[in-house]
């Protein structure tokens, strides 16, 4: 998992929790890289997955409520990083059945090691996106909270709704049902 998944996730959690919970959950999670992320290194996933349910632990807020939120957050990075990317969709619909055959490729060309899901399209018209996640990372909330944010990024709104296919959340079916009219 790529360092900036950490970096940015640490510093969620500083801001809503203080640096006393980052260095907490650090010291507690018995990491293999003793915590000094990087945005450019690679880490192992099982490091986030320690500091996640760490974290879920000290806060009573469930892992995928916490990933939900770091979905959120996470957006406001690649608002801040990739523009250019945001730039060639007209809306969310087309942003978001694009993360499979677009997106992620380009991200595979620049970190030919980050660990991405794969979606699949089941159904696609003007008002509805039906997608399939698969990714042993079981990060379906994360995903669930960019969706959020990428509607909100194109002025629109939808109804998100997502069921487990598989029980550990490594099969994930959405439904996507946009709003009529953009939100002004
Ligand atoms: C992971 C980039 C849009 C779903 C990642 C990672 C990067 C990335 C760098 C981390 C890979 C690693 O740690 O090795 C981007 C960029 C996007 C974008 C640049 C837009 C321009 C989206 C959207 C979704 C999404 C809209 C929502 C469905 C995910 C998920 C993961 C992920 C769920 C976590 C890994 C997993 O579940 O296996 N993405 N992403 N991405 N991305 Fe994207």
């Amino acid at each position: 998992m790529k360092g900036i998944v950490f970096t940015e996730f640490l510093e969620l959690v500083e801001t809503k929790f203080g640096i006393e919970m980052v260095d907490e959950i650090i010291e507690v999670s018995n990491l293999e890289s003793g915590g000094a992320y990087t945005s450019v290194g690679t880490y192992k996933f099982s490091e986030m997955l320690s500091l996640l349910t760490n974290l879920s632990e000290r806060t009573n807020i469930s892992i995928n409520d916490l990933l939900k939120v770091y979905g959120h957050h996470f957006f406001r990075v690649i608002e801040d990083s990739y523009q250019d990317i945001l730039k060639m969709y007209k809306g969310p619909m087309d942003m978001i059945s694009s993360i499979e055959s677009h997106i992620h490729v380009e991200v595979r060309k620049i970190y030919p090691d980050a660990e991405l899901p794969r979606f699949i399209i089941i159904e696609q018209t003007e008002e509805k996106l039906i997608l399939e996640y698969f990714s042993s990372r079981s990060m379906y909330a994360f995903a669930h909270g960019l969706m959020e944010k990428t509607f909100q990024h194109y002025n629109h709104s939808a109804t998100i709704t997502y069921e487990l296919i598989k029980d550990d959340g490594s099969h994930v079916k959405f439904v996507i049902l946009k709003d009529a009219e953009p939100q002004t």
